[in-house]
């Protein structure tokens, strides 16, 4: 037990029932003040403040105390770019970066509160753009380097970034991406954009706008290895990051400094239990929130040395994760119940071929885990010695919420219990906690990582998260707590898919489809899958006059892969004469899901065409 961050679990347990004082207390450990709060919470639901009238920014927790301690030459970044490029980043190293670069964003005019769009893939200046603007208080908004131009552009319109950063290109099973090429697409309809800084990571030709783009090198290079950390308020905001949520237009979702830095290097202590000789890989593209918690913040809190790598998991053969893990004695691993899925597929032979005796703890996180992978994961990778922590939280919570601690026993498949400090629940339709039966996962009372809204969208933030049940959250996810109080998630309740642990809106890609001058009316659902969890299909309606094809067929999925990204290509396209609708005219889905797998379909008595189910079925 002593071997563990956590001490007297039960007491500790016990104490975070009167939530504003254990977190004031548990804060101390992680985060200085630049000037103490004078409360600790201000709960006037829907809307929080943590660490209220606090003078704070993250950045001097992640990077300024460390370049001031014995850490400065501790390794914070291990990074391994695909075609074998090493680099090590030291915490004073990547302080002086950081500086270098939001000096720079200053000559660029940019200023507390502007909104900066990074478009990166995962390669160290990525977490360097993000502190440098955190930094001079300006806010991030990453998008995930995967997404396509035009959902670039769609969030770059959205928050109106003032400047883009992002690089060349980078390396992907051995191709180059043209990031750059991709950025300039963007950037044809996206007027609040003033300047673009390059990162060179490819060498190469790349489409330039004299005067609007600068090289990050050339930027930088003048610029002085000092920058004072702008002094901000603990409920500033830190960060936009875009979510899918049940309409064709993903939320942004707001983070602030004080709130998020407890809550992630808390977590994180408690959950994967890091010391100071840890080596810590969290696998998730930073594009997404898992990277944001637990690749940057996070783990810079705690002083880490963290690894990332920039390309693909098989490549160049099925064990390039194992020969990392190896190579830098990686101490803990934390990944996707897909991505375990995939190693498995392709057998136990890769992993073996590699010393992963370094490993002590694993874990899991973005869908449910199902028992097969759990055990391979057991087994092959842990070796059965490391426990598996499957954390249950989303973009929105901004930290686990339900997990495991390496001293609480497992049930595997079970995110198991709330952490200490977090009230979840699972309610009935009527708001009554249930147990045993499937229900709405809620939380009760506030957490410092909580989001604080959806950006430019009060009402949408009250009505979607908080209008069903009073002052309480609604997750969106539907979840089983069982006898001895573990929770079960089962998948969400809103539409909303999970393909490869990414969420993915179904009307996002409706939307997209039906931007097609060819189709008519879309209706996409998840069909369960081997690998990914969850597979598109998507039924189209085409226009009158424009024929069915397997051309049609490919040119549509490529048209999904130009508005949001090839993750969400539709894995089945069906073409049908129409869809099942209710006499409001709202898409079926549920009704679709269940005759598309062979479920049973159920009430269908108020459909206005009933006969549209069967021809649903006869496309399978
Ligand atoms: C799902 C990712 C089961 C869930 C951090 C949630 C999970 C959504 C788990 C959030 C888990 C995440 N077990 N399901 N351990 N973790 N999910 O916002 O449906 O990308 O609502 O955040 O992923 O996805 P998001």
């Amino acid at each position: 037990m002593d071997k563990h961050n956590i001490k007297n679990y039960d007491e500790l347990l016990k104490k975070s029932r009167d939530i504003e004082w254990f977190w004031g207390e548990v804060s101390k450990e992680v985060v200085e003040w630049y000037k103490p709060y004078k409360k600790v919470l201000e709960w006037t639901p829907p809307w929080v403040k943590w660490f209220v009238g606090a003078k704070y920014n993250i950045v001097h927790d992640a990077l300024d105390k460390h370049a001031n301690s014995w850490r400065k030459n501790k390794v914070a970044y291990i990074f391994e770019g695909e075609p074998g490029d090493r680099r090590k980043l030291t915490y004073g190293e990547l302080n002086i970066e950081v500086n270098k670069l939001a000096n720079a964003l200053k000559t660029l005019g940019v200023k507390k509160g502007d909104r900066v769009g990074i478009y990166m893939p995962m390669i160290p200046e990525l977490p360097i753009a993000m502190l440098a603007c955190a930094k001079i208080g300006a806010i991030h908004t990453v998008v995930f380097s995967g997404f396509s131009a035009i959902a670039f552009r769609e969030r770059v319109n959205d928050c109106k970034v003032k400047v883009v950063i992002t690089c060349d290109g980078f390396y992907r099973r051995n191709k180059i991406v043209p990031l750059k090429s991709m950025v300039e697409d963007a950037l044809q309809d996206a007027p609040s954009v003033e300047n673009v800084v390059v990162y060179k990571r490819t060498g190469g030709d790349i489409p330039w706008t004299p005067k609007r783009d600068h090289w990050w090198h050339e930027l930088t290079q003048a610029q002085s290895s000092k920058c004072d950390t702008e002094m901000l308020d603990a409920n500033d905001i830190l960060y936009i990051l875009y979510t899918s949520g049940t309409t064709g237009k993903p939320k942004g979702v707001i983070h602030a400094h004080g709130g998020y830095a407890v809550g992630t290097a808390l977590t994180l202590k408690w959950v994967f239990d890091l010391k100071d000789e840890d080596i810590w890989w969290c696998a998730a593209d930073i594009g997404w929130v898992t990277g944001h918690s637990y690749t940057v913040y996070g783990p810079l809190i705690l002083g880490t040395t963290s690894v990332i790598y920039e390309g693909a998991p098989n490549y160049p053969g099925p064990d390039r994760w194992w020969e990392i893990v190896e190579k830098y004695r990686v101490t803990v691993l934390y990944t996707s119940p897909t991505s375990v899925r995939l190693f498995m597929r392709h057998g136990e032979a890769w992993p073996k071929k590699h010393d992963l005796s370094s490993l002590r703890l694993l874990g899991s996180v973005g869908e449910p885990i199902n028992p097969e992978a759990w055990m391979w994961y057991y087994k092959n990778i842990g070796k059965e010695r490391c426990q598996i922590m499957d954390t249950w939280w989303q973009t929105e919570t901004g930290t686990f919420c339900i997990s495991p601690l390496p001293l609480t026993p497992l049930k595997p498949g079970s995110a198991t219990k709330p952490l200490p400090g977090f009230t979840a629940e699972v309610y009935n339709e009527e708001g009554k906690p249930i147990s045993n039966a499937g229900g709405n996962l809620v939380m009760l009372t506030p957490w410092p990582g909580m989001f604080r809204g959806l950006y430019k969208d009060p009402k949408r933030y009250e009505d979607i998260y908080w209008s069903r049940f009073p002052n309480t959250y609604l997750a969106g996810d539907v979840a089983r707590k069982d006898s001895d109080g573990f929770f079960w998630i089962q998948g969400r309740s809103d539409d909303v898919l999970n393909v490869s642990g990414h969420r993915i809106g179904n009307s996002e890609v409706e939307s997209a489809l039906v931007s097609n001058s060819k189709v008519a009316e879309a209706a996409v659902i998840g069909k369960p899958h081997e690998v990914k969890g969850e597979s598109l299909t998507a039924f189209v309606v085409l226009k009158k006059g424009v024929e069915p094809s397997d051309e049609l067929r490919a040119e549509l999925r490529e048209h999904v892969g130009k508005e949001i990204g090839k993750i969400a290509r539709p894995d089945e396209i069906w073409f049908v004469s129409d869809v099942p609708k209710t006499r409001s005219g709202k898409i079926m889905r549920r009704v679709i899901k269940a005759k598309a797998v062979g479920e049973p379909i159920g009430d269908i008595s108020t459909l206005a065409n009933p006969e549209a189910v069967d021809e649903i079925g006869r496309a399978r």
